[in-house]
């Protein structure tokens, strides 16, 4: 499938939001990190400006800074109000509404476009599809999936989210992926079929409670390690 900028709504979340989604402790945050479906996400800026060492990886770095901030100021104003229509789905407490998130999402993603250039030049920013990923086996200590397996379950099947499980796994000690929840805030109805097939393939697995929930009831993540790593 092409992957083209008029399909894309661009999304990100902060660096706060990331190190509660994902429960990163101080240990975590100093290892080395892939991000995986990043996005226009602040976390690989942020991250890197305290030190830290990560590669985010996501289709939408085919593009330019210039063509992903007009995509971004395109599709806003269609977001918000698709946040409107479902915000009976969502937990209002850390942000308090739509109005407020709009901004808190854009601080984000300017965050991640003042750093865009420069990270792709780094080699920060690399263009890459699950389920496949152009790194060395065990090449980061931690790999991290925001929002994109699980949330999509309706447009992507259960093989892709096993094979893209697999190769987070081939290329990374540790994986953590959030939320659990597809859209909807619904559990995800790959999640009990994706746990038992990797499991069976000899991964450890553990959903654990993590401090943070936007979406209603989608406060859990998964980790998985192989199980040569426990
Ligand atoms: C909803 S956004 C989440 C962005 C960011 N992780 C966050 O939580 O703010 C989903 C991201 O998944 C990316 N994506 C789409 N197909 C992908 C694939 N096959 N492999 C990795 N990422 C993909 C999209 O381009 C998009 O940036």
């Amino acid at each position: 499938m092409t992957f083209t900028l008029d399909k894309v709504v661009p999304w990100g979340r902060s660096f706060d939001e990331y190190v509660a989604m994902f429960s990163l402790s101080k240990r975590d945050l100093a290892s080395s990190i892939l991000g995986c479906g990043d996005g226009p996400a602040s976390f690989n800026s942020i991250l890197t400006k305290r030190g830290g060492t990560i590669i985010s990886v996501d289709p939408l770095y085919r593009f330019s800074a210039d063509e992903i901030k007009n995509r971004i100021h395109e599709t806003y104003h269609e977001i918000i109000e698709q946040a409107h229509n479902n915000k009976d789905e969502f937990v209002w407490d850390k942000i308090r509404s739509v109005e407020e998130m709009g901004p808190i999402r854009m601080k984000a993603m300017e965050e991640f476009l003042s750093d865009y250039e420069a990270g792709r030049q780094e080699g920060r920013y690399l263009v890459a599809d699950l389920p496949s990923l152009p790194f060395a086996d065990q090449a980061f200590d931690l790999a991290i999936c925001s929002h994109f397996l699980f949330l999509y379950s309706e447009q992507l099947s259960e093989d892709f989210h096993v094979q893209s499980i697999q190769e987070l796994c081939r290329v990374s000690k540790k994986t953590r992926i959030f939320p659990l929840l597809e859209l909807g805030s619904i559990k995800s109805r790959h999640l009990e079929p994706v746990i038992a097939r990797i499991q069976e393939q000899g991964y450890k697995s553990e959903i654990t409670s993590v401090p943070y929930e936007f979406q209603k009831g989608g406060n859990e993540m998964l980790t998985i390690i192989p199980i040569q790593q426990v």
